[in-house]
């Protein structure tokens, strides 16, 4: 009896003692993604990436255990605060992660600020964003990132005139700025600027008025998931056979639409960082590990910046040799390059913004499929907003 009572009281020691050892051995990561609602392809996608970056590499990093905690936000910005608040204080996560559209990354910003919590952006791709936060660091994209390469091709390849037509939201508003300035230096002219509703778009009397002014070309953002609903408007105004050439950023031609879209979108010229084609073997291999642990879904530049963004935290806590230390943390993922499967990437030290390759692209049919087939790279591309400041 005596005996079993002091076995008892062992027991219970060797686990108290046992409890705090095993919760610093576990390095939790939150990931705060739209998983349902009009962007939860954006969710799906980076879901997947990261629990598959963490198949590949292990969850194991300098002796502790990665925790990957998944949270729906519903694409709506004070779910994202909330859960960004729970997460850090009673999950104590060392970083948060994700965020599918930049009103959801701007409303965690004080959060991560605040609890000097990293928070590693996959998504939102606005460029002033990484400004709301220290802590900030994006493994993503900015839209004029990717808008000015696009402006610059279209000045060389006989487009003059140009109507943009955006989601009247920041990363539109930031791709029309982008396009309207550098399109103008380089000798064109944008004749008028739409903004369509980001909720619940019709597109169709923004396509008439397209039609209507007639320019060589219509420039369009769209952000990842709606780019089908605007190229099914787009066809029904009959703009496919008006003579007026599509062009985009390729969130509108999305890896993961591309083949829903269907033949419509043959021949689009886009430019963007990500295509599911890009020919490097580290692609080759991603892609087909994506699809073969997802039910052959294809991945997309979403997918990537998940993917990129769990690699930036998984090495940036091995330079830290586990350390959890918010600011230790976002100093080692500064200046950090690595081999993307888009292709060389790095964190710039100054801004904490990715710095990438940014390819021109056309809409090809390769292997029964339709994809972004990439014919033109500019290397190495900042952030020109936050480069010309
Ligand atoms: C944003 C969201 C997207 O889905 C996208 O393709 C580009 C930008 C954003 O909200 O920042």
């Amino acid at each position: 009896m005596h005996r079993r009572h002091l076995t008892a009281a062992a027991l219970a020691a060797a686990l108290l003692a046992a409890w705090p050892v095993a919760a610093q051995d576990t390095v939790k990561i939150g990931l705060i993604l739209p998983m349902t609602g009009p962007s939860a392809s954006t969710g799906r996608e980076i879901e997947a990436a990261a629990k598959l970056y963490l198949q590949q590499n292990g969850t194991t990093v300098a002796g502790k255990t990665i925790e990957l905690i998944v949270r729906d936000d519903t694409g709506t910005a004070d779910v994202t605060k909330r859960l960004a608040q729970e997460l850090v204080v009673k999950d104590k996560v060392s970083v948060l992660a994700g965020f599918g559209l930049t009103p959801l990354a701007a409303a965690a910003a004080p959060i991560a600020t605040q609890a000097k919590v990293p928070q590693v952006i996959m998504a939102a791709a606005t460029a002033v964003t990484t400004e709301a936060s220290p802590f900030i660091v994006r493994t993503s994209f900015t839209l004029p990132q990717v808008t000015v390469p696009l402006a610059e091709w279209s000045a060389q390849n006989g487009i003059k005139t140009v109507v943009t037509l955006v989601s009247d939201y920041a990363p539109g508003l930031d791709a029309q700025k982008a396009f309207a300035e550098r399109f103008g230096k380089a000798g064109g002219t944008v004749v008028e600027q739409l903004q369509v509703p980001l909720k619940n778009p019709d597109f169709a009397p923004f396509l008439q008025r397209v039609a209507d002014a007639k320019p060589d070309a219509v420039f369009v953002f769209v952000p990842s998931g709606f780019g089908a609903v605007f190229m099914k408007q787009f066809v029904e105004r009959g703009l496919d056979k008006s003579g007026i050439r599509l062009i985009a950023t390729g969130d509108v031609t999305d890896d993961e639409l591309l083949d829903k879209i269907g033949d419509v979108a043959l021949g689009t010229i886009t430019t963007h960082h990500y295509s599911a084609a890009h020919d490097s073997a580290e692609n080759k291999a991603f892609v087909q590990a994506f699809q073969a642990a997802n039910g052959g879904m294809r991945p997309n530049f979403m997918a990537v910046g998940g993917y990129d963004g769990m690699h930036l935290i998984i090495e940036a806590l091995k330079k830290t040799n586990g350390a959890t230390d918010g600011q230790g943390l976002v100093d080692a993922m500064k200046g950090m390059s690595w081999t993307s499967v888009r292709g060389p990437v790095s964190i710039d030290p100054d801004t904490r913004d990715i710095i990438q390759n940014v390819y021109v692209r056309k809409v090809e049919k390769r292997d029964g499929g339709l994809y972004n087939v990439e014919f033109a790279t500019i290397e190495a591309v900042k952030d020109p907003v936050k480069a010309a400041k």
